[in-house]
């Protein structure tokens, strides 16, 4: 569907500190700040949020958070909520990646929580899901994110995900250097849409963004992107110097 407009999103995950972090997000802006046709994101450390939002407000590229706590204030040492993070300037927050459900005890209920919290709050989820080696060893991909999916949007309707993007990022491929082929991707991302299709209509299915993530680098964007259902990537090492970020931004389309 063409009028989905591509998203390639920058996970940064805990490298850069706030200097080195502006600089990235600088001589990112130079490499693309012209760049019209399609959205770009990058998601510093909660700490780095600011410095790098003044870096690039003016841009075309937006800001993201990496997590979030569903509660909007309150209690909880160490949390950042939701408000917090739209204060900051983020207009996105990567929700459910798998190494915060490996790491950090996130199960697909908090990543509900989360994800509620984030659109009450205005801000675009960048909903996580994806198999383990073993799950796809065992033929489980399928029935593993139809869990993940239904459980990550329970009490959800339609009406409410409009700002909701999925990245489907099959663990196995997460800064291993082993890529999802395109068909498998593809495969996947159907699979994906077909569910949002069954639960929530054929509008929001048409219209969702489901992104690619694990590995991505500037030689194999370009023919990920060429799928019919893969609507643009999350990025994690590549996203880590402006210039191969740059570089998969500018794919050749
Ligand atoms: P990777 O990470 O690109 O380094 O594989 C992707 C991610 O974790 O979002």
């Amino acid at each position: 569907m063409d009028q989905r407009r591509p998203l390639i999103a920058g996970n940064w995950k805990m490298y850069k500190t706030q200097s080195e972090a502006t600089e990235t997000a600088k001589q990112l802006i130079r490499y693309v700040g012209a760049v019209t046709d399609i959205d770009m994101m990058i998601a510093p450390t909660f700490i780095a949020l600011t410095a790098v939002f003044a870096a690039i407000k003016n841009s075309p590229v937006a800001l993201g958070a990496q997590n979030l706590y569903w509660e909007d204030e309150g209690a909880y040492t160490g949390e950042i909520s939701a408000p917090m993070l739209k204060s900051a300037g983020c207009q996105y927050c990567i929700i459910g990646h798998s190494e915060r459900r490996q790491y950090f005890g996130e199960t697909d209920e908090t990543v509900n929580k989360k994800i509620k919290a984030a659109i009450k709050a205005g801000l675009q989820p960048v909903f996580c899901v994806g198999e383990t080696e073993k799950e796809r060893e065992a033929g489980q991909t399928l029935s593993i994110l139809d869990k993940q999916i239904k459980k990550g949007l329970e009490g959800l309707v339609s009406e409410q995900l409009d700002p909701l993007i999925i990245a489907y990022e099959p663990v196995w491929a997460i800064g291993t250097g082993k890529t999802a082929t395109d068909d498998q991707a593809q495969e996947v991302h159907r699979f994906i849409r077909s569910l949002v299709k069954n639960n929530f209509g054929q509008a929001l299915s048409d219209s969702i963004r489901i992104l690619y993530g694990g590995s991505v680098k500037p030689d194999n964007i370009a023919s990920l992107m060429a799928m019919p259902d893969i609507d643009g990537a999350l990025v994690g090492g590549a996203s880590l110097s402006a210039e191969s970020f740059s570089q998969i931004i500018k794919f050749k389309r």
